[in-house]
């Protein structure tokens, strides 16, 4: 798995960019930080609408920057939010795309309690682009 200092750095960035989080309808932040095969860490924050509906979760536009900028090769995810909890459901299925085993960390908003987990054991049985490889 991942070295100590890498974790720390990751739960780290997590911390920091939940900072960013536009979340006046829940005042509920999150952040994110993936850490590509590359070595780089691409980071999100949960961004919230008025039409409540169009809100995107901290975890999609982490996975959807690394997209969009060539990296689709993840280490590891690491995130920052009030109780410590798991990805939503939604998210799940979108890091399933590019990453099935990805190892999750899950921290507080400090960084200070962390519990680990990974996204085959939060999304067993998962539908997945090798799905669609019978049409
Ligand atoms: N949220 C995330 O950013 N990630 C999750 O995994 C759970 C929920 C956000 C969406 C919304 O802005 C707020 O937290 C409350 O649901």
């Amino acid at each position: 798995m991942l070295e100590p200092e890498v974790k720390a750095g990751l739960v780290h960035a997590a911390v920091e960019a939940r900072r960013a989080a536009y979340a006046p309808y829940s005042q509920f932040a999150v952040g994110a930080a993936l850490l590509t095969e590359s070595g780089a860490i691409i980071t999100g924050a949960n961004v919230e609408n008025a039409s409540y509906g169009l809100t995107v979760c901290a975890e999609r536009v982490a996975v959807f920057r690394a997209v969009a900028q060539g990296e689709r090769r993840f280490r590891a995810l690491a995130i920052s939010l009030t109780g410590a909890g798991a990805p939503c459901g939604a998210c799940r299925q979108v890091l399933h795309e590019f990453a099935p085993g990805l190892p999750i960390l899950m921290a507080d908003p400090e960084g200070g309690t962390v519990q680990e987990t990974t996204l085959a054991a939060l999304l067993p049985r998962a539908f997945g682009p090798e799905d669609l490889d019978s049409v």
